[in-house]
């Protein structure tokens, strides 16, 4: 008889998609420490033909090579930066990832934080908490700004800029946008999206949202630079990867007030630590990386993911391949 291919799961996912796993598999779940030390990982790797990992999973060269077997590498996110893409493909291992799915989600999230930071939502959630609401209804007290009118600057046009760029036409919002390469006329026209440079997206706009994947070209790409040239009322969002922006400079700007808010989902480190500064700052709304966490979207993630492996270990192409 055929012996089952056997699969590492870096933590466990769903229970259907475990079923179907164990269904054809035989597998391995991490219940440890989260992230799995590099250490574990390479020694439990060694006999496998697939994995199954996350966003924070470092799977690099070392792993890779550590896994002689691997025939597919599936991962629970859009985001591959995490891979070592070039050496995996050098070795002939498939890799699948999620995105599509997770488009709607992310881009949900992404207007959440816009509405939240310039309304002030979270920030006055936490003054009643605290108890420090003590007059009602002052001329002055806790005045937002309204996001109908004001100009939107989306850095980076995919799939989860486009989605952002047309819900925010929806609330009144004029939408600029920058990407590598410009989208065509056509959709330009339907997103009722302009294309500038990137030097006039920071200046021009009073949101600036980021849809960008990390790699090194894009590794502090908004630095105290970029972020000097915003209007000192904009506001910056990031719900795509931490390092693209430079923390240090960012709390610094936020701290001397040359921009005026931002609202994160994305960390340079996560989970940041109690002791960040980012948590001190009024000005800013911090989310625990759940762009993509909404009941639909997570467990289509967990469904994609299963089926990238199965494809990828049977030699063919992922639904979803890098
Ligand atoms: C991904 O899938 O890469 C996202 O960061 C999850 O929110």
């Amino acid at each position: 008889m055929k012996s089952k291919f056997k699969i590492l799961l870096t933590r466990k996912i769903h229970d259907f998609a475990l079923k179907e796993l164990r269904k054809k598999y035989d597998i391995t779940i991490h219940y440890g420490k989260i992230p799995m030390p590099k250490k574990t990982l390479m020694k439990k790797i060694q006999n496998k033909d697939g994995l199954i990992c996350f966003p924070y999973d470092m799977i690099d060269s070392d792993v890779i090579k550590a896994g002689k077997k691997l025939r597919c590498i599936s991962t629970y996110s859009v985001g591959f930066d995490h891979i070592d893409v070039l050496y995996a493909k050098k070795k002939k291992i498939k890799i699948g990832y999620t995105p599509d799915v997770l488009t709607n989600a992310t881009a949900e999230l992404t207007i959440t934080l816009i509405l939240d930071l310039l309304r002030r939502a979270t920030e006055g959630d936490r003054l009643i908490r605290k108890g420090a609401w003590k007059q009602i209804f002052g001329p002055y007290d806790y005045v937002g700004t309204e996001v109908s009118g004001k100009t939107l600057g989306i850095l980076g046009m995919g799939r989860i800029g486009q989605s952002v760029a047309k819900k925010a036409t929806g609330l009144g919002m004029n939408v600029l946008y920058y990407n590598r390469k410009r989208i065509l006329k056509k959709t330009e026209v339907v997103l009722k999206s302009k294309y500038v440079s990137l030097n006039e997206l920071f200046k021009r706009s009073d949101v600036l949202t980021i849809h960008i994947p990390y790699s090194k070209n894009t590794h502090h790409l908004i630095d105290s630079s970029k972020l000097g040239k915003m209007k000192k009322t904009a506001f910056l969002i990031n719900t795509s990867r931490g390092k693209i922006i430079n923390q240090k400079n960012l709390i610094d700007s936020l701290v001397q007030k040359r921009i005026q808010g931002a609202a994160l989902d994305v960390f340079e480190e996560e989970p940041i630590k109690k002791t960040n500064k980012l948590s001190r700052l009024e000005n800013v709304v911090l989310l625990p990386h759940i762009g993509s966490s909404t009941h639909e979207t997570r467990w289509t993630m967990a469904d994609i993911t299963v089926k990238n492996l199965i494809l990828g270990l049977n030699h063919k192409k992922p639904i979803y391949s890098v």
